[in-house]
């Protein structure tokens, strides 16, 4: 595997594949990389001829600077992963590479990036889709490959795919878990072995959640979801929204739509760390 630092090297490393005719899948990454993103890259490496793995903590995705601060940064253990998992080419530029000027690009495609995560952190998916559609235009990937962990986001990248008109396919992998049910996730090396138990009681609720439905309604699912989680020691619920899979609109009953999907953003344990995580309940 390739390490590749400057667009310029990137750009003539692509060059020479194009030219041979061969496929490419690109993996945006953050970095801290975990068994989720290694199912990722697996998948690339078996659907393309080239894998090029982004490791980019994307400063302006971060509206909480302490956030961006605490982001666990573990570069040479992340590529030894990638090394195993069979990628071509890591690329992981400085921020002065990929913002030689600050990006003033405004995205906004509502109500997918103005709800749930949207809401709470504003400005997340501007930056999201600032570094994403910069990753789609340096690298030109047949393919890009987004975990579900982060449901919201790819709702988001689609809608931008559609409006830029990017020559792509999005392919949403499904969500890794630990033993107990907790979503991986960069962020879950931030807590304690304690707390990743407590932890566990998030997805453990969604999943009871789904045998509520036939005799719920959205409402009465909702605010058990969310009293169920707040009575553990330790979680805080910050929002449960119960949305339809596509446009991420509320839905207010079961037969509003064939595809309902409920999101949610719990705090853990006393720094707090924010973890979110999904259920579908339809579709
Ligand atoms: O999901 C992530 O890790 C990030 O949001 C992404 C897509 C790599 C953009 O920085």
């Amino acid at each position: 595997m390739e390490r590749i630092t400057t667009i310029a090297a990137l750009r003539a490393e692509l060059d020479k594949v194009r030219q041979a005719g061969k496929t490419v899948g690109l993996v945006p990454t953050m970095g801290a990389l975990h068994e989720g993103h290694a199912s990722l890259v697996r998948r690339s490496v078996q659907e393309n001829d080239v894998t090029v793995v982004s490791i980019f903590l994307n400063p302006t995705q971060f509206n909480d600077k302490t956030d961006l601060a605490k982001y666990p940064r573990t570069l040479e253990a992340d590529c030894a992963l990638l090394e195993a998992c069979g990628a071509t080419l890591a690329f992981a530029p400085s921020v002065e590479e990929i913002y030689p000027e600050p990006d003033t690009r405004q995205f906004s495609y509502p109500p997918t990036d103005s709800v749930m995560e949207g809401a709470f952190r504003p400005g997340h998916f501007n930056g999201v889709c600032q570094i994403v559609s910069k990753l789609f235009m340096m690298v030109e990937p047949d393919r890009a490959y987004f975990g579900e962990k982060d449901f919201q986001q790819i709702a988001v990248i689609r809608r931008m795919v559609a409006d830029l008109g990017f020559k792509l396919q999005i392919v949403p992998c499904p969500v890794i878990r630990e033993e107990g049910g907790l979503a991986k996730s960069s962020r879950n090396t931030l807590l304690t072995a304690d707390e990743r138990q407590t932890a566990n009681h998030i997805y453990q609720t969604l999943r009871q959640s789904r045998d509520w439905v036939g005799q719920m309604s959205v409402q009465e699912v909702h605010d058990k979801v969310v009293s169920d989680i707040n009575a553990v020691p330790g979680l805080e619920v910050q929002y449960y929204s119960i949305v339809d899979g596509q446009t991420l609109a509320d839905v207010r009953s079961w037969d509003e739509s064939s595809d309902i999907v409920g999101c949610i953003t719990v705090f853990c344990g006393s720094q707090p760390i924010r973890l979110i995580d999904h259920i579908r309940y339809k579709g």
